[in-house]
């Protein structure tokens, strides 16, 4: 089963869901689900006072190829363009070989603050002594995810103030928790409520925060893919041409944290939207990718492109705190269903078995569709622009917005992209030209 669906943007939207559907063995129920999947009820049981539901666009990116295995990649977002770079960046990588991830062990890091610790030495003695008891008794909370093979794996302290200061001596004590395929937010911060009066007492202070940290710089991906020349470039400009442009643009990037902050921008652009369709916290991977962008003191890109003989080879790594199980994903019916469609060609080759998805390929799949973004961001930018191609689709909602009706919107969307004057203003120009052109 193959991600690479040519035409498919071309198809009438029913004709994609009908595509769809047949390759993800989808039934009427789940084709009901593409529409929203969350109930008014549901909805009110998810967050504080609802008074409806917000509907964004739901696309599927196609070409991806994903550690040798074919993915449909689920987006859910506002803004043109996107998704066709996801979608042209993947057919490029896809020459090449797709693209390969490594997943590290899913740990999460819960932080209990001690404030008030009047010998901040000897606590962080006491804390380093009571590892192992802390550790057995954080894992004897969480028997079930022992028992799969995760759970809690270390604890250390670090002194964050001495005496006097406004908090008295104040340590802080992380945990490390493997959370396997759930997020682990409810996780970690239940496990760090229950042993916190006991890091306290052991650490002679008072209880202060008890709360996980997005900077799950222990939870990463990296993913790379190359691209060969042939790949790269086109009938206006040579591959080699490009691959020493799109290698400058990352330079770039790495040398100028304001060109760095929006090189990481495109790329959240496709890590968030694969995030959001899937019902993750992607607040949590945002402000962890950036904190870890500047790890090393200075705001760098998440990914980078290097000129690799006839070919470029690019590679995005970050932080991507993602769950499989538990969360948005138990009570919201389209979440759930965009993670079977992102799992749904890799259980088609297993012979339908549409198992639960591992959270590590669910984080290889954003960050992938992250890496292709980067890619088609720094090849249009590089080359002719972004504007071209994001006025096109831009101006299909601009036609919308000026009611023009159904039938008409790709034929004025079309004129408008290329008499480059893409307002609402300039519809009706084009409206009253194609009714003095109809025949009478
Ligand atoms: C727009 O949403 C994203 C870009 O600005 C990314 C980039 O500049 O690399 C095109």
């Amino acid at each position: 089963m193959s991600s690479r669906l040519p035409g498919f943007f071309r198809l009438p939207l029913a004709e994609r869901r009908r595509q769809v559907a047949e390759v993800a063995a989808l039934d009427g129920a789940d084709l009901d689900a593409l529409d929203g999947g969350l109930e008014l009820a549901c909805a009110d049981d998810m967050i504080e006072n609802v008074i409806g539901r917000l509907a964004l666009p739901l696309a599927i990116a196609t070409n991806f190829t994903v550690d040798g295995v074919d993915a449909l990649v689920p987006m859910a977002i506002e803004e043109p363009s996107v998704v066709a770079a996801a979608s042209n960046g993947a057919r490029m990588l896809r020459a090449g070989g797709g693209f390969t991830s490594a997943v590290s062990p899913a740990v999460v890091t819960g932080q209990i603050q001690v404030i008030e610790v009047a010998d901040v030495d000897g606590a962080l003695a006491a804390l380093a002594a009571a590892g192992p008891a802390l550790l057995t008794r954080a894992r004897a909370l969480v028997p079930r995810l022992v028992a799969r093979g995760g759970g809690p794996r270390a604890v250390s302290a670090r002194i964050l103030a001495r005496p006097p200061g406004p908090d008295g001596g104040v340590v802080v004590l992380h945990l490390d928790v493997d959370c396997l395929d759930a997020m682990g937010a409810n996780l970690v911060n239940t496990l760090c409520e229950q042993l916190a009066d006991d890091v306290a007492a052991r650490a002679g202070g008072q209880v202060g925060l008890r709360i996980l940290s997005n900077l799950s710089d222990q939870r990463t991906v990296r993913v790379t893919g190359r691209v060969p020349d042939a790949d790269l470039g086109d009938a206006r400009i040579a591959g080699a041409e490009v691959r020493a442009a799109i290698a400058r643009a990352s330079r770039f990037a790495e040398q100028d944290p304001y060109r760095a902050v929006t090189h990481n921008k495109g790329i959240m652009n496709g890590v968030d939207a694969v995030l959001v369709a899937t019902g993750q916290d992607w607040r949590a991977v945002e402000a962890g990718a950036h904190a870890y962008a500047a790890r090393t003191g200075s705001y760098r890109p998440l990914a980078t492109w290097r000129e690799d003989g006839d070919g470029l080879v690019g590679e995005l790594e970050l932080p991507l705190a993602v769950g499989t199980v538990g969360g948005a994903l138990r009570v919201h019916r389209g979440a759930a269903l965009a993670l079977r469609l992102a799992g749904a060609l890799a259980a088609a080759d297993q012979g339908g078995v549409a198992a639960p998805m591992p959270a590590a390929r669910l984080a290889a799949i954003a960050a992938a569709a992250g890496l292709a973004c980067n890619l088609a961001a720094l090849r249009a930018l590089a080359t002719e622009g972004i504007q071209r191609g994001h006025m096109t689709l831009h101006a299909r909602a601009i036609a919308r917005a000026a009611g023009v009706p159904d039938a008409l919107i790709a034929t004025v969307a079309a004129e408008l992209a290329a008499g480059g004057d893409v307002r609402i203003e300039a519809v009706q120009g084009i409206m009253e030209r194609l009714k003095e052109m109809a025949p009478p």
